[in-house]
């Protein structure tokens, strides 16, 4: 079972995802022990601050380094020693969230997830608890709240049993660097576009290599990045090459 803490200031955001299917089989199933916990909480004074105004000066607050240390460390405190239980920081200056670190982080017994709000937190968060600042993406968002819920779901797919008659994860996009191919469903024949006649007769190679040639054409098409990292065989390069020809044809 895999533990996932998660530290907020606001974990009413996470109720409606957290009753969505997937993540609530996942409970059900018990596959996934997910604990929402209210920074505030460890707040000392009368008033439950949680932030501050900026040494240096400057606008917007800054969370206090010390209700969030005594949260995370209170709540990891009866976790192993090894392996060292990763606590992430959700921030537009973390490292790219990425299909690899959702494999990681569903391989591990229990992490973390600290939610970033107002301007910031203070710096001596990060050097205290935090083993890694994730990102997901090159924008900005209020808070790390959505963010923990894009790493949430990106994780639990990963973890056996709980896609189960829908497939594993290991066949979708990014498994392997390519993306998938076009799908298609009833009708055969739908405002004059047909479905590819390759599928319709039920030759599984030919299927086979119809899909990982479209997939590569996607790839080629939306995002060329990829192929950098992706593992190709020969055929695949060859393939490649046939597209670069066909756009140089087009112009
Ligand atoms: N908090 C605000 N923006 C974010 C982003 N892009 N990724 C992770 N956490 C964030």
């Amino acid at each position: 079972m895999l533990r996932i803490d998660i530290f907020t200031l606001f974990p009413s955001m996470f109720e409606g995802p957290m009753t969505e299917s997937m993540l609530w089989k996942a409970k059900d199933r018990q596959l996934l022990d997910l604990r929402l916990h209210q920074i505030r909480d460890w707040a000392t004074d009368r008033h439950h601050t949680v932030d501050d105004t900026p040494y240096g000066g400057g606008g917007g607050m800054v969370l206090k380094p010390t209700v969030v240390v005594d949260a995370v460390e209170s709540v990891l405190a009866d976790a192993p020693p090894e392996p060292k239980t990763p606590v992430l920081l959700m921030s537009p200056q973390g490292q790219l969230f990425s299909h690899d670190m959702a494999t990681w982080l569903a391989r591990q017994p229990r992490f973390g997830i600290v939610c970033g709000h107002y301007e910031g937190i203070d710096d001596r968060v990060r050097e205290l608890v935090i083993t890694h600042e994730v990102s997901i993406g090159d924008y900005v968002l209020t808070g790390g709240e959505l963010p923990a819920m894009v790493i949430v779901d990106a994780v639990i797919r990963h973890i056996p049993g709980v896609l189960g008659a829908e497939g594993g994860a290991d066949r979708e996009s990014h498994a392997d660097g390519i993306l998938e191919g076009p799908q298609y469903t009833r009708p055969a024949e739908f405002r004059g576009l047909s479905v590819p006649k390759v599928l319709l007769d039920g030759n599984h190679g030919d299927i086979e290599r119809w899909r990982r040639e479209e997939g590569l054409r996607r790839t080629w098409r939306q995002r060329p990045d990829l192929l950098k990292k992706a593992q190709l065989t020969d055929a695949e390069k060859y393939l490649l090459a046939k597209f670069a020809e066909e756009d140089a044809r087009r112009g």
